[in-house]
C-alpha cells in the first residue's frame, strides 16, 4: 500500500477472517460505523462454520464465507480456494483477527504485505496457537499484543504496534487473555486506521510513516 487510501476517495475494503468468538472484528465492526474512520468491512470469512464471529458479520449485515480445511483433499487446495474467497471481495487489506490457521503460498503471493495479523503477547516471545499460555508458563512480568504485517512464517512478519499488558500474580491464562484482548482491541483498530488513512512503507523490518 505505497499510497494513502484516503486519496482514493472511498473507504478502504477489508475482509476479515475469524475462527472464533471474534471480539476484536466486533471492535472492527464497531469502528467502521463512523464514516472518518475510513474503512469498509466488505466481506468476514472462517475456517470454520457456526462461531460467533459469524454471526457478528451477520448481526452487521456484512457479507460472509466460509472455507473449511476438511473439505479439502489438501492445503494447496485450501489455499486456492481460500485466495478465490477473500480475492472477490478485492480488499485492500485482509485482517486476520483471530483467524487460528496459517495462510498458504498462494493466499501470500497475492495478499503479501497488505494482510495483517494480531497476537497475544509481545513477539517475538511466544508466537504460535498458546501464546498467553505460554507467557504465563514462562513466568514474564509483562506481556501484551503485537499486530504485525503477515508473512510466510509464524508469527514472524514486521510488527507493525505493540501494547504492553502487566502480568497480575493471581492471572490464570483465561484472566490474562481478556485483559491482553482489552488492549489488542484498541491496538487493532488503533492501527487499521493508520493504514488506510496514512502513507506508509517498509524498510529493514520497520514501517515508516509519513
Ligand atoms: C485474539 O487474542 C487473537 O490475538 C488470538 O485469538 C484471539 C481472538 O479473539 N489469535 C491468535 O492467537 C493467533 N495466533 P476473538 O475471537 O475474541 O476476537
Amino acid at each position: 500500500m505505497p499510497e494513502p487510501f484516503a486519496t482514493l476517495g472511498r473507504a478502504a475494503r477489508l475482509v476479515v477472517l475469524v475462527s472464533g468468538t471474534g471480539t476484536l472484528l466486533q471492535s472492527l465492526i464497531d469502528a467502521c460505523s463512523d464514516p472518518a474512520y475510513g474503512a469498509e468491512i466488505v466481506a468476514v470469512g472462517s475456517d470454520r462454520p457456526g462461531i460467533q464471529g459469524l454471526e457478528r458479520a451477520v448481526r452487521a449485515d456484512i457479507p460472509t464465507f466460509v472455507e473449511s480445511l476438511q473439505g479439502h483433499a489438501t492445503r494447496a487446495e485450501w489455499d486456492h480456494a481460500l485466495t478465490a474467497d477473500v480475492a472477490a471481495y478485492e480488499p485492500d487489506l485482509v485482517i486476520s483477527a483471530g483467524f487460528m490457521k496459517l495462510v498458504g503460498p498462494e493466499f501470500l503471493a497475492r495478499f503479501e504485505g497488505r494482510m495483517i495479523n494480531t497476537h497475544p503477547t509481545l513477539l517475538p516471545s511466544f508466537p504460535g496457537t498458546h501464546g498467553p499460555r505460554d507467557a504465563l508458563a514462562y513466568g514474564v512480568k509483562i506481556t501484551g499484543a503485537t499486530v504485525f504485517l503477515v508473512d510466510s512464517g509464524i508469527d514472524s512478519g514486521v510488527i507493525l504496534d505493540q501494547r504492553a499488558v502487566p502480568v497480575a500474580e493471581d492471572d490464570t491464562v483465561e484472566t490474562l487473555h481478556e485483559r491482553i484482548k482489552v488492549a489488542e482491541r484498541e491496538l487493532l483498530v488503533t492501527i487499521t486506521h493508520q493504514l488506510v488513512t496514512r502513507s506508509w512503507r517498509v524498510a529493514d523490518r520497520k514501517v515508516l510513516w509519513r
